[in-house]
């Protein structure tokens, strides 16, 4: 299991290689996935304040780069869970006034 902290939120524990945006909104973190996990809208991504997601994969360059995004972020429709981190949510149901999108598929 690897502890997932959202500051201000929760900790959590879920299984290692499980879908990130799905740890999240099944432990009550509000996240946007607009897309319904297709790497097409971005508003699943999250900062990574602390812990290891692994190489950013190319299709989130391309997701980020189609929109001018820089910096420590991580689609969480794009990752998995590999060992405790501490993540933060960038655009929430709650803040946008937005419906979050259609559940990502498991994998
Ligand atoms: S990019 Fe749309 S849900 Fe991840």
């Amino acid at each position: 299991m690897a502890k997932i902290t959202v500051p201000g939120q929760n900790t959590f524990e879920v299984n290692e290689g499980t879908k990130l945006v799905l740890a999240l909104e099944d432990n009550g973190i509000d996240i946007l996935h607009r897309c319904g996990g297709k790497a097409k809208c971005t508003t699943c991504r999250v900062e990574v304040i602390e812990g290891e997601f692994g190489e950013l994969t190319d299709i989130e360059k391309t997701a980020f780069s189609a929109k001018g995004i820089e910096g420590q972020y991580r689609l969480s429709c794009q990752v998995f869970v590999r060992s405790d981190a501490t993540i933060k949510p960038m655009m929430t149901v709650n803040e946008s006034g937005l419906d979050a999108g259609p559940r990502p598929s498991e994998d």
